[in-house]
């Protein structure tokens, strides 16, 4: 048997804790078929704790999430009772910048074509991976308002680009082409419009596409990948872009895919730990029902094992959560008749 892996469990808001639930019992049973060990930690970050005792993220969190754990799995955060969110902000933002985690990984296959909404697609069509840059741009949070609340305001948020920033991200695209067998690496940005911000894009990736003469390298526009993502996604093996396009244009791979309820996401270091969460939301309208679709949950704690060497556990969770998909055995979104938990007692039955 294998060292124990440390996961520190947060399932935050909505429909978080139901799905993370879900996905913990599923990678407990992965791990018992292939012999591995894992100890999930929960902490109970989120709304709730921000209502009752005004706190976020507690002091010293990051560096004991650094010290102590092997991966972070993450639910959502989003509560309409705290005003603008701040607690997300507090909590995911700053898991995500202070551990620096730079890439955003969101895979898009599409599992049965049945869940497409585009006419006549084949699962071979849809099955690309987006990789968002994920500690800068408009989410830097720079800016402010002057004359605020006055028919005078001026309000301004910048969009940091760094070379730095833009320069890892770009390679992170490149070497994962390249370690997945890719051919095709597309960057997406508005440099037709934002000559400084995205003219670095450009720059930064033509240096770094004729370091890759193996990849083919393509530039859209960002408006333009969002059509042709539609139109012809079988033409996109790994996209890269920066945060806030990379956020709007997964949320339409969700689509893709099935909706929001199948995808998942990592927040990446290389060689360091990393934040797993689905890439939707706390859908509050949902939460407590027993309804949300655990598969996005489930699907990235596959993508978090795979990421600390559990490839094992990761390819059995994959193959019965397409099991699970393709039998119907799963929850109403996608054609089931099945609540949260039972879908999830499918998928852990079935490994
Ligand atoms: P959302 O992802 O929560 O929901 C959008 C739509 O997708 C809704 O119709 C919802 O019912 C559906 N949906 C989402 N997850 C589903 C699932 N597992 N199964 C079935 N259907 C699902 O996005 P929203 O409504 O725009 O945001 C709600 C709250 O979540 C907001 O506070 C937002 O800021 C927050 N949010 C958090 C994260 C995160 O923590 N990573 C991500 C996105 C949104
Ligand atoms: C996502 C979410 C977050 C983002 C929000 C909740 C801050 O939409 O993970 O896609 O914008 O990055
Ligand atoms: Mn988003």
């Amino acid at each position: 048997m294998s060292h124990a892996r440390k996961i520190a469990v947060v399932p935050g808001d909505g429909i978080g804790p139901e799905v993370i639930r879900e996905a913990v019992k599923v990678s407990a049973a992965a791990a018992r078929k292939a012999g591995a060990r894992l100890e999930f930690t929960e902490f109970d970050w989120g709304a709730e704790k921000y209502l009752r005792e005004g706190v976020t993220l507690p002091p010293g969190a990051i560096a004991m999430l650094r010290e102590n754990f092997d991966a972070i799995l993450f639910g959502a955060v989003g509560d309409p009772r705290v005003p603008e969110n701040r607690h997300a902000a507090e909590i995911l933002l700053a898991m995500r910048f202070q551990l620096d985690l730079y890439v955003n990984l969101r895979p898009a296959r599409l599992l049965d074509r049945r869940l497409c909404p585009l006419r006549d697609t084949s699962e071979s069509q849809v099955n690309f991976t987006v990789i968002r840059e994920n500690t800068e741009g408009l989410y830097a949070g720079m800016g402010g308002c002057f004359k605020k609340d006055t028919p005078d305001e001026v309000a301004t948020q910048e969009d940091v680009n760094t070379r730095k920033g833009v320069e890892r991200v770009i390679r992170y695209a490149f070497e994962y082409a390249r370690q997945s067998g890719a051919k095709r690496v597309c960057m997406a940005d508005k440099s037709n419009v934002l000559k400084f911000g995205h003219g670095l894009w450009q720059r930064v990736f033509k240096l770094v596409a004729a370091e890759c003469p193996d990849i083919s390298a393509q530039h859209l526009f960002a408006d333009t990948l969002a059509m042709e993502m539609v139109l012809r996604p079988a033409d996109f093996d790994v996209i890269v872009t920066c945060n806030m396009f990379g956020d709007l244009l997964t949320d339409l791979a969700a689509a893709l895919e099935g909706g929001l309820g199948m995808v998942a996401s990592g927040n990446i270091h290389p060689g360091s730990i990393g934040l797993f969460e689905p890439v939707h939301g706390s859908a509050p309208p949902l939460a407590g029902k027993n309804v949300a679709n655990p598969v996005g949950a489930v699907r990235t704690s596959a993508l978090m094992l795979e990421h600390i060497g559990l490839t094992d556990c990761a390819r059995l969770i994959d193959a019965a959560v397409l099991a699970s998909v393709r039998e119907k055995q799963c929850t109403s979104d996608i054609g089931g008749k099945l609540g949260t938990k039972e879908a999830g007692d499918w998928i852990a039955a079935r490994i």
